[in-house]
């Protein structure tokens, strides 16, 4: 947080080539390493837009539904509906803070995977959190710009106890 290329608009990928699939894999690595739900570009210092999730079933959050790997490029973004969920977010750009973010119930996603192959989605819940958190990255947008009452950001251990936490 505070790194100048998180504050930018990523530009679109044009080329489908090694060199894409050679930043995907560095996104997983890093994404893994990190046991994070997401990552985009711009994160790992690209300013492409580009971002991939992935949550397995994990034991530590049984309320929420795993959601498929999915490489997403060049993505468009539709809510569906008013409705907005709150849900405690992290991010691994802003590490041992959480706040409470409000995100669209439903939307659909569009865009094409790393081969170009087209994407076309409607999901809700945490799938259709982690793909606005993402997707925020490549407007230069980060969760703490989202919180609307800052009493509701802090940090991690402070908060524990207050939230339900989701994965980062
Ligand atoms: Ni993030």
């Amino acid at each position: 947080m505070g790194s100048p290329i998180l504050k930018q608009v990523a530009l679109p990928v044009t080329r489908f080539d090694a060199e894409l699939e050679a930043l995907i894999t560095d996104m997983d690595d890093t994404m893994r390493a990190l046991s994070g739900a997401g990552i985009a570009a711009p994160q790992i210092g690209v300013s492409l837009r580009i971002v991939i999730f992935e949550l397995r079933e994990n034991p530590r959050y049984p309320h929420v539904a795993p959601v498929p790997y999915t490489v997403l490029v060049n993505p468009v973004l539709t809510p569906l509906g008013a409705e907005e969920d709150q849900g405690w977010e992290g991010c691994l750009s802003v590490p041992g803070l959480r706040g409470l973010v409000p995100r669209f119930h439903r939307l659909r996603y569009q865009g094409v995977d790393q081969h170009g192959v087209a994407i076309d989605r409607t999901v809700e819940g945490f799938h259709a959190r982690v793909v606005q958190h993402e997707v925020d990255h490549l407007d230069g947008i980060l969760f703490p710009q989202r919180v609307r009452d800052m009493r509701n950001f802090g940090f991690e251990d402070a908060l524990m106890g207050q939230m339900t936490p989701m994965p980062d």
